[in-house]
């Protein structure tokens, strides 16, 4: 599948910027500038325009992505459930910090609430959805992935 391809799976219509998107992130596991630029020039739309849409959802990624990838929520709610205590103990289990880009092969983002509240705390890792997750759940699902 080519970024072409897609887009010729859909009208140049705005209505179909997003759902183009999502296809590509899903081909590729992000929407770098190469793809951005196409989709700006078949929609003819200004390139920020399209970087605007991407990153304003959280499931869109705007860079290549590293091998290991973890994600956890830290909405209101998964918050309340000790999110930050998530995060800290992935933090110092991987030398990371999160948000950092300094390590090509793991990266940590907090990201915005998923509408899985009630599942919460919420952790992905590469795609796969962890629920109500704790401190030590956190490292054990880590384990699995080193
Ligand atoms: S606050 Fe985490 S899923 Fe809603």
């Amino acid at each position: 599948m080519t970024v072409e391809k897609i887009l010729l799976e859909f009208d140049a219509e705005l209505k179909n910027l997003l759902p183009v998107l999502k296809k590509i992130n899903a081909e590729f596991g992000y929407v770098g500038e190469e793809e951005a630029q196409k989709v700006a020039d078949y929609f003819s739309l200004p390139l920020s325009k399209v970087y605007e849409t991407a990153s304003f959802y959280d499931l869109i990624n705007t860079k290549r992505q590293p091998p290991l990838m973890i994600q956890v929520c830290s909405g209101a709610n998964c918050a309340v459930k000790s999110a930050y205590k998530i995060i800290s103990e992935i933090e110092n289990q991987l030398h990371i910090k999160a948000g950092d880009d300094f390590n090509p092969n793991v990266k940590l983002e907090i990201i915005s609430c998923l509408g899985q509240c009630g599942r919460g705390p919420i952790m992905i890792i590469n795609k796969k959805i962890f629920t109500q997750v704790t401190p030590s759940s956190a490292r054990e699902f880590l384990h699995n992935y080193m």
